[in-house]
């Protein structure tokens, strides 16, 4: 719905007027920054970026004194944080509601648009199966929770040392399933996704994770393996011939750019839900 009036020109009409939405980055970011200022443009709010080095953060001021005068002034905070329990922070002294736009633990708005590209593709995901190829990181966790929320199986292969927590596996319900290989994963499913090996804030050991990710690339052999319908999926940045192929990102089979594009349908409809 909200895509329709977007590609007919309309912006969504005013659900945002008179609001104002902070972000907080502690990382970079190009798609869930962009993706979130534009909805709130859209919407007729007005957006504010704020990062550490721009702010007192950068120079010591507490995390929950920060949040506090965000809450004051803002009617939403959308926080990228390096560490989870500092999004947990923010939200313990927030009154206004908080998103999470990537943590080391987790990516929930990705996920929305994810979930709505497979919905594009295939209609009704219940009980289909998807395999998360590479590293058990923020977006695998979050794949494991829509697993559950979505009622699909999803299938993870992932080297020894880079699997997603006991925990984190275990909120899925058993819809999760570690796999012995890439090639075992894949083998019938309707989605491949994968991520970078080497994700924000684990660049000190990035050598190290381009030996231990030997195996795991997602290549145009391994996509055979899937379904014949299966997709391929990857939040990006992506690094052509390091985690995917060229092929495979750039071939027929790949919905990166709706995918991508839909960062920015789906978190209005999140802003819509959380501000109404
Ligand atoms: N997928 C994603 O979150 O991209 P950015 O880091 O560019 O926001
Ligand atoms: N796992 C990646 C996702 C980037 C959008 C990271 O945390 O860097």
């Amino acid at each position: 719905m909200l895509k329709k009036k977007r590609r007919a020109g309309k912006g969504g009409g005013g659900p945002l007027r008179n609001k104002t939405v902070a972000l907080l980055f502690e990382k970079p970011s190009t798609r869930t920054r962009l993706s979130f200022e534009a909805a709130v443009a859209q919407f007729g709010g007005s957006a504010v970026f704020l990062s550490p080095d721009h702010t007192q953060l950068g120079r010591g001021e507490d995390l929950g004194d920060t949040a506090r005068v965000l809450s004051a002034m803002a009617d939403a905070v959308v926080i990228r944080a390096h560490r989870h329990a500092d999004l947990e922070t923010v939200a313990e002294f927030c009154a206004a509601p908080v998103i999470n736009a990537l943590s080391d633990l987790f990516h929930p708005c990705q996920l929305l648009a994810d979930m709505q590209t497979w919905m594009e593709a295939h209609g009704d995901i219940r009980g289909r199966r998807a395999a998360w190829v590479g590293d058990g990181n923020n977006v695998c966790n979050s794949w494991i929770n829509a697993a559950e929320r979505f009622e699909f199986f999803l299938n993870i292969a992932a080297p020894d040392g880079y699997r997603p927590r006991d925990g984190i596996m275990q909120n899925a319900a058993g819809r999760a399933v570690l796999c012995r290989s890439p090639e075992e994963a894949v083998a019938g499913c309707d989605v491949v996704v994968t991520d970078s090996w080497v994700s924000m804030g684990d660049e000190a050991g990035k050598e190290k994770r381009l030996r231990d990710f030997a195996g795991y690339r997602v290549t145009p052999k391994l996509m055979k393996l899937a379904g014949k319908d299966a997709v391929f999926m990857h939040c990006l940045p992506a690094y052509r011939g390091v985690e995917v192929d060229a092929e495979v990102l750039d071939g027929a089979q790949s919905v990166v750019w709706a995918e991508a594009e839909n960062r920015l349908h789906a978190q209005k409809a999140l802003l819509e839900f959380l501000l109404p």
